[in-house]
């Protein structure tokens, strides 16, 4: 208020006050000599003026002028001749007024600027949280520094904090939502803190888990009690178990012999997980060595036994013929065990080596008798006998019906 007098006092002579000249010979000295103070400058008619002093003779500039409100000094201006705000200063940024979501941040509220352009800057209101993180509440309306939105208008949630396993803590789900993150805010122990009682351990593939939601602890093999036909496997006493299967070795009772093995009661007690320890091999499986003199049996598939004598079936040539007779060509390929079915009259194999005759015996020379034989149906027996033929003494050759012989085809 009272610069804004003294303004007025200053300016009023010097614009539109004609001064006498007889007061001019009143005046205590001449402004002609009068140099004018730091920050004015002379009046226009100073040189004709009556004074001595700054007020009188100078006019003041907006060096002297402090700016006031919305308004800061601007070194341009300070030559300039004014008194107030308007003519001696910017306007700031504290008086324009933002869009929503903007504001003018506290370092430009005292700094020059009239745009929104100038003076608004972004909030945290609109900006979008990275995963994991939230917005600060405190923060939400408040202008972000350049490229740090992130960090000045977020927080991390827990979601995104590390818990320590090797502290023996992990996530608790129930706080994955939390800010202000550290192990006490965001994480519950796991199995690691945890100290089972005697018998029981803690699974490995669980020391990471939460203790909270886990079976952490977990028995042993040593207090487990193995079912009939196991026993317990000393080797894993301390490992953590509480199954036959785990803990215990299976005996011979309780393996299941595969097919082709019968189950061998001697050998119960004995620990095993395969046939030939638990079981006997049957014949099925001495099948393919029933040749030569034997064949297979599929009848003793199911007996036990390992040898030709159980397991295959006799062909005809372990068959023992009856005197004057003699194994069949092929016995070796015919399953029996009958004088009738496995055997021949020794004379059979002589008789191979002569030349059939249909048509008798009597047209043959001497040379040639006795290389040839004739096939006769016996009325008696109802089967063909081979007949050799034979030099007769009385000389011709004729068929030898006293010697009749039943050979194989
Ligand atoms: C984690 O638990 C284990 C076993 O209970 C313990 O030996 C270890 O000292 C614990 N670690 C911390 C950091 O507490
Ligand atoms: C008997 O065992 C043999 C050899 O294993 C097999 O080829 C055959 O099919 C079996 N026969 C029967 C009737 O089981
Ligand atoms: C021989 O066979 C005939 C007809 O094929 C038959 O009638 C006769 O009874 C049989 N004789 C003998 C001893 O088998």
């Amino acid at each position: 208020m009272k610069q804004v007098l003294a303004v007025g006092l200053a300016l009023l002579p010097a614009l539109s006050l004609k001064v006498p000249s007889s007061l001019l010979d009143e005046g205590e000295g001449e402004c002609f000599s009068h140099s004018c103070g730091k920050g004015y400058i002379p009046k226009f008619d100073h040189d004709t003026r009556r004074g001595d002093s700054d007020v009188q003779c100078c006019q003041p500039t907006c060096e002297l002028y402090t700016c006031s409100g919305n308004f800061v000094a601007n070194e341009a201006y300070k030559g300039n001749i004014g008194r107030t705000n308007e003519q001696c200063c910017d306007q700031t940024c504290s008086a324009v007024k933002c869009p929503e979501g903007k504001k003018v941040p506290a370092d430009l509220k005292k700094s020059p600027g009239k745009t929104e352009k100038e003076c608004c800057k972004d909030t945290c209101n609109d900006f979008l949280c990275k995963p994991f993180t939230v917005p600060i509440g405190a923060n939400q309306h408040e202008v972000y520094p350049d490229g740090e939105a992130q960090s000045f208008c977020c927080e991390p949630t827990c979601q995104a904090y590390t818990c320590d396993v090797a502290k023996n803590l992990t996530l608790d789900p129930a706080k994955a939502t939390l800010t202000k993150v550290s192990d006490e805010t965001c994480c519950t122990p796991t199995c690691g803190s945890v100290t089972c009682p005697a018998g029981f351990k803690i699974h490995p593939s669980k020391v990471n888990m939460d203790a909270k939601k886990t079976d952490c602890c977990e028995p042993l093999c040593s207090s487990h009690t193995c079912s009939a036909g196991w026993v317990a496997d000393v080797t894993k006493v301390a490992a953590v178990g509480n199954t036959d299967e785990v803990c215990c070795q299976r005996t011979c009772e309780v393996f299941q012999c595969s097919s082709g093995w019968a189950k061998n009661s001697v050998a119960a007690k004995n620990i095993g997980v395969d046939d030939p320890t638990c079981c006997l091999p049957e014949c099925s499986q001495y099948q393919p060595k029933c040749e030569g003199d034997y064949a297979p049996n599929p009848d003793a598939n199911k007996t036990v036994g390992q040898t030709a004598d159980v397991c295959c079936k006799k062909t005809c040539s372990l068959y023992a013929c009856s005197d004057g007779s003699i194994n069949i060509p092929d016995a070796k390929s015919v399953v029996a065990s009958t004088n009738g079915e496995c055997c021949e009259d020794a004379r059979c194999p002589t008789f191979r080596k002569k030349t059939e005759v249909k048509d008798g015996c009597n047209h043959l020379g001497k040379d040639e008798c006795e290389n040839n034989y004739m096939k006769l149906k016996n009325t008696a027996t109802n089967k063909t006998d081979s007949l050799a033929c034979k030099w007769a003494d009385f000389g011709f050759c004729q068929v030898n019906a006293l010697e009749p012989a039943n050979c194989a085809e």
